[in-house]
């Protein structure tokens, strides 16, 4: 190909020009190595209030930003929109009505910080910030990640709001503890994962979690490994739905391993929901949904059941997509 010839195809033409030959039915098909979200930078998060998520973390993204910044910004307009009932200001109580907060957030350098269990404070991402940037640990839980909060000067503030006051009321009439019901109202933690200009990866995690939770429950959402992990080698993962369910596959490093080891963002998070129905002996009504981004910018997303969704933003793309699901509910 001659040097203008080639110029002149453009990203488009080298996008088409990288392919992988297979040959099926003794037909030799191209496949293009990239699937079309791929393109820095990118961000992706979890169901419908992904998509005012990512426009926070879009604009720090389109300037330059980092995605560490873009994650965290990103996750806090979730945590305090007050009409969310899943995370955050707003979120449904545990049994004792006591709104009780998780999160994590993890950087390309494998650093990271975490809170569970944490009460009376708005945004838990940035104090899960705060624990990883200036703190030796990783994960401070319950009255100490209060304290801690408290001391960094976050306000404090009661995130019980009336709304879900009286439907926890209303819970209380019969007690009755049910596992959450398959993607009522969209809702479940959101968990983002960002691909700054400089191919770096971060992600954040962050829910009230299961409503009426025995108190002192913690889930998925702020235990690295489970709810989120990084590795900037190779990709990120965030995990939405039951938490005790990803907590038992080790479900966001199980994606980016699968990853490590030549799977798809798609077929990765496939695989791990794939195990998650196989290690459990009743899977009825257990939703798990799971998110993935690549080194090259490519993303995928797969559920146990039909209904998990995913928003997109990147220069080319913004769009709530459905996530390929193993069963319908
Ligand atoms: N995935 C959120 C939780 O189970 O707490």
């Amino acid at each position: 190909m001659s040097r203008r010839k080639f110029l002149k195809t453009g990203a488009l033409g080298i996008g088409a020009l990288l392919t992988s030959k297979i040959t099926a039915n003794n037909n030799t098909i191209s496949i293009p190595l990239f699937n079309a979200t791929k393109g820095k930078p990118i961000v992706i998060s979890t169901w419908n209030h992904g998509t005012a998520a990512n426009k926070a973390a879009w604009k720090v993204l389109n300037t330059g930003g980092t995605a560490l910044d873009a994650v965290e910004k990103g996750v806090r307009v979730t945590e305090s929109d007050a009409t969310n009932r899943s995370v955050g200001l707003g979120g449904l109580p545990d049994r004792e009505g006591k709104v009780t907060l998780d999160a994590c957030i993890m950087n390309h350098e494998n650093e990271c910080g975490a809170v569970a269990f944490l009460q009376d404070i708005e945004n838990p991402i940035s104090v899960a910030r705060k624990v990883m940037e200036d703190t030796p640990h990783v994960m401070l839980v319950g009255k100490g990640a209060f304290q801690f909060a408290m001391a960094q000067g976050f306000p404090k503030r009661d995130l019980l709001t009336p709304e879900a006051k009286k439907a926890w009321l209303k819970w209380k009439e019969s007690e009755e503890q049910k596992k959450p019901e398959v993607n009522s109202e969209n809702h479940d933690t959101i968990g983002m994962l960002a691909m700054d200009e400089d191919g770096n990866i971060s992600g954040a995690c962050t829910t009230s979690g299961w409503a009426y939770k025995l108190h002192g429950r913690v889930g998925d959402s702020p235990l690295i490994g489970a709810g989120l992990f990084v590795d900037n080698e190779v990709g990120g993962a965030c995990a939405t739905g039951l938490g005790e369910a990803v907590i038992r596959i080790a479900g966001s490093h199980t994606v980016v391993e699968l990853m490590r080891h030549g799977k798809s963002p798609d077929e990765a998070c496939q695989i791990a929901v794939e195990r998650i129905i196989k290690k459990h002996k009743d899977i009825k009504g257990l939703q798990v949904g799971f998110l993935a981004i690549n080194k090259q910018g490519e993303v995928g997303g797969y559920s146990v059941y039909a209904g998990f969704n995913y928003a997109i933003k990147s220069k080319k793309i913004k769009k709530l997509k459905d996530a390929a699901y193993k069963m319908e509910w």
